[in-house]
C-alpha cells in the first residue's frame, strides 16, 4: 500500500475509532464468535513469568483483558496508526500500569531488536504489506518468541470466496448501518482488503521466509491463524 493508501487507512480507522462502535462491530463481524476467538488466539502466546506482549494493529485494546487472564504479569504494548483507537483504549485500561501505547506504524516498529517476548495481531493483516509485517516482527521477537496472526481469510473455494465476499460487501455493512450509522461507510470497503489478501498458503510462505516454524489454522470458515516462532 502506498503512502497515500495508507493514510487514508489510518483516517477511517480514526473515523471509526471516533464516531463508531468499533466493540460493537467486531462482535457483529464474527457472528458473536468475537470473545471465543480471541480467547483461543491469546491462549497461544501465554507464557509464564513477566514477560512483553506486544500487539500489532491493537485498535481498542479489545485483546487485552484476554492477554491478562492468561497471565497478570505481563507488560503488554499496544501499538497502532489510530490515534483515537488508543485513546479508547487508554481510557479502558488507565489503571493498569503494564499496558503501553505506542502510535507508530506495524511496518516499522520503534523497537528494539530482540525486545519483545510473544505477539498477537487480530484482524490488522490485510491493511499491511505481509512481507513488511513478517520481517519486522522477526526483526523485535526474541529468539524463543511466538507470535499469531488472525485474520478473514481468503479461500481457493471459489464458493467459499463468493460467500464470505457476499457477507462482506452486503451484510456487515447492514449490521454497520444498524449498530453505528455514523461510520457505516467504513465497512463497505471490508470487501476490498479482503480481495487485496493473498490466499492463506501465500502468506504462510511469505512467514516462513522469515520464521523457523509456522503453523496453520483454521477456526471456522471465517478466521485463519498463523503461528509464528523463530
Ligand atoms: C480491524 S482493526 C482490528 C483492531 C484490533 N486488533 C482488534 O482485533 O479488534 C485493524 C487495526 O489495524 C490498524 N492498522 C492498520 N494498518 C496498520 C499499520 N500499518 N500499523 C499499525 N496499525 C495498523 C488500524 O488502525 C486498526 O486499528
Amino acid at each position: 500500500m502506498t503512502k497515500i493508501g495508507r493514510s487514508i487507512l489510518a483516517l477511517l480507522n480514526d473515523v471509526v475509532y471516533r464516531y463508531g462502535d468499533y466493540d460493537k462491530m467486531a462482535i457483529a463481524m464474527t457472528l458473536g464468535l468475537d470473545s471465543f476467538f480471541r480467547e483461543k488466539f491469546t491462549s497461544l502466546v501465554s507464557r509464564p513469568g513477566r514477560c512483553t506482549v506486544l500487539d500489532l494493529g491493537s485498535g481498542t485494546g479489545r485483546n487485552v483483558p484476554f492477554l491478562l487472564r492468561h497471565n497478570s504479569s505481563i507488560r503488554i504494548v499496544l501499538l497502532d496508526l489510530s490515534i483515537h483507537g488508543l485513546r479508547r483504549a487508554k481510557e479502558r485500561f488507565q489503571q493498569h500500569v503494564q499496558v503501553d501505547l505506542v502510535c507508530a506504524s506495524a511496518e516499522l516498529l520503534p523497537l528494539r531488536c530482540s525486545s519483545i517476548h510473544a505477539a498477537v495481531s487480530s484482524y490488522m493483516l490485510r491493511q499491511v504489506r505481509t512481507c513488511i509485517l513478517a520481517r519486522e516482527l522477526r526483526r523485535v521477537l526474541r529468539g524463543d518468541g511466538v507470535a499469531v496472526i488472525v485474520d478473514f481469510w481468503r479461500s481457493t473455494s471459489a464458493l467459499r470466496t463468493i460467500l464470505l465476499l457476499t457477507y462482506l460487501a452486503v451484510i456487515v455493512p447492514l449490521e454497520a448501518l444498524m449498530l453505528c450509522p455514523t461510520s457505516w461507510h467504513a465497512y463497505r470497503r471490508l470487501w476490498r482488503e479482503l480481495i487485496r489478501l493473498p490466499p492463506p498458503t501465500q502468506v504462510s510462505e511469505l512467514f516462513s521466509r522469515y520464521f523457523r516454524r509456522v503453523k496453520l489454522f483454521t477456526f471456522n470458515n471465517f478466521v485463519f491463524l498463523w503461528v509464528l516462532s523463530r
